[in-house]
């Protein structure tokens, strides 16, 4: 039986590389934090007070609290912490944050019932999303250069569903965290599963003050740990010297991060590590990235630092809750109440609008550009900014802080790109630094366009290889689209079926939503027109399994790269500017990485790197020498959220005849496009789903391998530790970097960092990617349990944002 209602999420069909925007590097978004704010010591006192009340009421005269923190073995007789949650956060005085005691807010999870059979059905349909995933093959079976431990997505699902089936799980919890974690041990930033229950409801932090560094004497010595607020104090009272944390919680501080680093999903070790501390290209773009360390899964109740000099501090670990918890009174009434997924829409309401005004709505803290000089040019949702380093012996040195690809123009962000390069020339900048620190993705056609903008030349064509998994709901979606385009569906010829199916979607609409499997809008890896679906398609066969045939954007057909009324560099409107001489040298270019560029970062990242032959700084990294990779994020070059893929999946069922619908009921297009269980299960960042997939794997310009891009290991020319005056002003950071990479400073590198075979100094470019050992097929490789942006004003792209369609089946 189909549902009868069938929510038609409808998103927007850019092509969009970004690491997912509900989620920051493992850690999913909660209400915004400032790092200034210190929670409200007095609020959280009056929250205890209602704790101690609600757990204890056998006891009429308690004894304020005051400044103690409260423990649940406080708390005897605790009976139901979601009823003690609930009269905590009605105690908060309205106007403070809903803050609770960490330890509360997890017993409240904690007791809530599992659900055996929802999550063997949410099993069955995630598997069925997971057939988008680009990249299963190689995490399960990947190159032996490859730094993580291999990961059968499936067949682990699998046997957690077998271990629900076997009541192995007890409560909702601990089956999504473990889900959860499983997919981060893919450690692809494109990947997600993000439940509500863990990620809707209640956020865990360490209180604010809690957030760490790691800073080196001069850069190369090995660093050590310190509190971040310690660094700004001494920065105004030169008398106040920081002392290195010893350990967390009685445990030494490296081992005891280590524990808290593998919750972020980077493929890297080093970038992990980078992620627990707060990001200064993060903050200054009004993104308040604080760390890991700082937000993340529970980490216990209390956080206590000890210090080299004898000193300990300890605070309590806190849960902002983000749930209306009226009427929570148990696990039960808390699963009813978070967990049953989101209000049906039964209306038809389509809020079609004219996108080039639109942005996607976030809720962006006040950046800081406390730290950063004085930009010539910067973007106003500063994304890029261009800076000169006036300094004598820097002066010829020019920066694009890149901290996003996310610009709701890219116009803009390429004129503003191109100006400042021109600016930086005129002015004699001859060394040019790209700081990509912290850049996490956007609009993944300016990943193309950087490239072009420093090698304008013809003869510099960004390769850009991409391809789809060849699944069998994805063979119906480019069949069905390549009849569509020539008009040859059902629906077509049947303008009543069209719009009992679609309601106020239109032709256009579909066109859009499917360009991206029209064979007739991409190219092959010749840049040769591709003849029918079939040779799209493929399938090939790579790493034992099937994918698509090798795939390129024809940068003259604004369909293809899906950005109408944009051209790259050197193509179409800017065709001319293959004759702009080519700016600055590659040996004058440097990309400085602190290994958490994912997404459309990572496509000028490559083409840089392996066309342009610009060389890379790592900086950060665990506090040990040898080489840093410079990327730790996903290098996909398209993720698709899942309702990205419920919406492709359920325009081609209605453009169906009943026959065809009939036959798709039985085949996985037509169970993924009405797959319920995954929708009602997701956390939602809006109106949308917080979670997806990464679609299509981005691969090197003559590798016979073909392997994505994130499986092979590429360290940086040089790494650098951070020290403490660059924590505190980003010249600093530009300025060592200018030191190593255009003086002759190669020795103040981290020991071990230069010269490694992968990189692009040592010829790393120069080779391809190495061919995963042929897979053990079932062989036990167990390891333990473990976007869419504004479309723009062409009459074709008016495009519903959330369209729900009522559909009587
Ligand atoms: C903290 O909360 C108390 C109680 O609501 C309030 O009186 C006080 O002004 C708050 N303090 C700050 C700094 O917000
Ligand atoms: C706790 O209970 C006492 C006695 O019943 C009452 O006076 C007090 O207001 C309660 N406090 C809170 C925060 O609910
Ligand atoms: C340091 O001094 C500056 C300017 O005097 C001030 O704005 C800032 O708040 C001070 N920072 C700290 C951590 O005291
Ligand atoms: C020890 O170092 C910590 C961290 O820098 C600092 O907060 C504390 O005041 C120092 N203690 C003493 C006694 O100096
Ligand atoms: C922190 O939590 C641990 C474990 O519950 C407890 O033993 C310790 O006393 C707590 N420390 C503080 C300062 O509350
Ligand atoms: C919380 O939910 C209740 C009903 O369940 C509603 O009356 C109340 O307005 C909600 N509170 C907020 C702040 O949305
Ligand atoms: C965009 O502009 C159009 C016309 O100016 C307006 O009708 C529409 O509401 C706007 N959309 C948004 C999301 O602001
Ligand atoms: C460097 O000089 C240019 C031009 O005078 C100015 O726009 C820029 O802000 C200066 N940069 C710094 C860091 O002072
Ligand atoms: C598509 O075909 C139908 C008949 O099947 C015809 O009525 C319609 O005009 C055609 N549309 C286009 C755009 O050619
Ligand atoms: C690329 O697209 C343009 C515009 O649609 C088209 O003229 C050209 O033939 C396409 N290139 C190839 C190789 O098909
Ligand atoms: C390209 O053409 C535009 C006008 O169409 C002109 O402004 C620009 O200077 C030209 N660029 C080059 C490199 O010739
Ligand atoms: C969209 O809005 C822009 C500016 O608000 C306007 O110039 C353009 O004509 C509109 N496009 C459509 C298709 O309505």
């Amino acid at each position: 039986m189909l549902p009868t209602i069938v929510l038609l999420s409808a998103s927007l069909a850019l092509a969009a590389a970004k690491s997912n925007p509900y989620m920051l590097y493992g850690v999913p978004k909660g209400p915004s934090i400032d790092i200034d704010e210190m929670e409200n010591m007095t609020s959280l006192d009056v929250v205890s007070a209602a704790v101690d009340n609600s757990t204890r009421p056998s006891k009429t005269s308690q004894p304020p609290k005051t400044t103690s923190i409260p423990t649940m073995s406080d708390i005897p007789g605790l009976a139901e912490p979601c009823a003690a949650v609930s009269s905590a956060v009605k105690a908060v005085p309205s106007g403070n944050r809903k803050v609770i005691p960490a330890e509360l807010a997890v017993k409240c999870l904690q007791s809530v019932p599992l659900d055996q059979k929802g999550n063997m059905q949410l099993i069955d349909d995630l598997k069925l999303y997971l057939e988008w995933q680009s990249n299963i093959a190689f995490l399960k079976n990947p190159p032996a250069d490859y730094t993580e431990q291999p990961l059968d997505l499936m067949r682990e699902m699998d046997s957690m569903k077998k271990q629900l089936a076997a009541n192995g799980f007890n409560s909702e919890y601990d089956f999504q965290s473990e889900l959860n974690k499983l997919f981060t041990r893919a450690y692809d930033n494109h990947l997600a599963w993000q439940p509500d229950i863990l990620a809707g409801v209640m956020q865990f932090q360490r209180p604010a003050g809690t957030e760490l560094v790691s800073v080196s004497s001069d850069g190369s010595q090995l660093p050590e740990i310190y509190a971040y607020r310690d660094l700004e104090l001494a920065k105004n009272n030169t008398s106040f010297e920081p002392s290195p944390v010893r350990t967390i919680n009685g445990v030494g501080v490296e081992e005891y991060l280590q524990t808290v680093a593998i919750q972020a999903d980077f493929h890297d070790a080093d970038t992990r590590w980078n992620a627990l501390f707060p990001s200064q290209a993060l903050i200054a773009s009004g993104v308040n990235f604080l760390g890991s360390f700082r937000t993340g899964i529970y980490q216990g109740p209390n956080t206590t630092m000890a210090f080299a000099n004898g000193t300990a501090k300890s605070t309590m670990n806190v849960a902002v809750v983000l749930g209306n918890f009226t009427g929570v009174i148990d696990g039960s009434t808390f699963f009813h109440k978070f967990c049953s997924g989101p209000a049906v829409t039964t209306a038809a309401s389509s809020t079609a609008f004219n996108a080039t005004n639109t942005t996607v709505p976030t809720q962006n803290p006040i950046p800081s550009h406390v730290g950063y000089p004085k930009a010539v040019l910067i973007h106003p949702n500063l994304s890029l900014g261009g800076y000169w380093i006036n300094d004598t012996g820097y002066d010829d040195v020019a920066v694009m802080s890149m901290p996003s690809y996310e610009s709701p123009d890219v116009q803009l962000y390429q004129n503003i790109m191109r100006d400042f390069i021109r600016m930086s020339v005129r002015a004699g900048k001859t060394k040019m630094i790209f700081d990509l620190r912290g850049n996490g993705g956007g609009n993944a056609i300016l990943g193309y366009d950087s490239f072009k903008q420093v090698f304008p030349q013809a003869d510099q064509d960004p390769f850009g290889g991409t391809r789809f998994r060849a699944n069998d709901a994805l063979n119906v979606v480019g069949q069905m689209t390549r009849d569509f385009n020539a008009n040859k569906t059902f629906v077509q010829s049947n303008s009543m079926a069209f719009k009992e199916a679609f309601g106020q979607l239109t032709m256009n609409d579909i066109s859009l939503f499917t360009s991206g499997f029209s064979f007739q809008h991409q190219l092959d890896i010749d840049n040769k027109a591709l003849g029918s679906w079939e040779q799209m398609f493929g399938p090939e066969t790579v790493n034992s399994d099937k994918f698509t045939t090798t795939l390129r954007y024809n940068f003259t057909d604004e369909v293809s790269y899906t950005y109408p009324g944009f051209s790259v560099i050197g193509f179409l409107k800017n065709a001319n500017e293959t004759r702009t001489p080519q700016p600055f040298k590659a040996h004058d270019i440097v990309m400085l990485h602190d290994g958490m560029c994912s997404s459309t970062c990572t496509i000028v990242s490559e083409l840089l790197k392996n066309q342009g032959g610009v060389r890379t700084l790592a900086v950060g990294g665990q506090p040990k020498a040898g080489p840093m990779q410079g990327i730790g994020g996903t290098k996909g070059a398209q993720s698709f959220s899942y309702d990205d893929v419920q919406t492709r999946t359920q325009i081609v069922y209605f453009l169906g005849s009943p026959e065809q619908q009939a036959q798709w009921n039985q085949t996985s297009l037509g169970r993924t496009a009405f797959a319920e269980q995954i929708f009602k299960r997701t956390a939602y960042s809006g109106d949308r789903p917080a979670g997806g997939i990464n679609l299509k794997d981005n691969l090197r310009r003559d590798d016979p391998s073909k392997t994505p891009l994130e499986f092979i290991y590429e360290a940086a020319d040089c790494r650098m530790f951070y020290t403490a005056p660059m924590i505190n002003d980003v010249t600093m950071v530009w300025k060592g970097v200018v030191d190593r990479m255009f003086r002759n400073g190669t020795s103040q590198c981290v020991q071990g960092s230069t010269g490694d075979k992968s990189s692009v100094s040592g010829g790393g470019q120069t080779k391809a990617g190495s061919v995963p050992p042929p897979s053990k097929a079932g062989v036990d490789e167990f390891q333990g349990v473990g976007r869419k942006w504004d479309v723009s004003g062409l009459g074709w792209a008016v495009v519903a944002a959330v369209v729900g369609l009522v559909v009587c089946l």
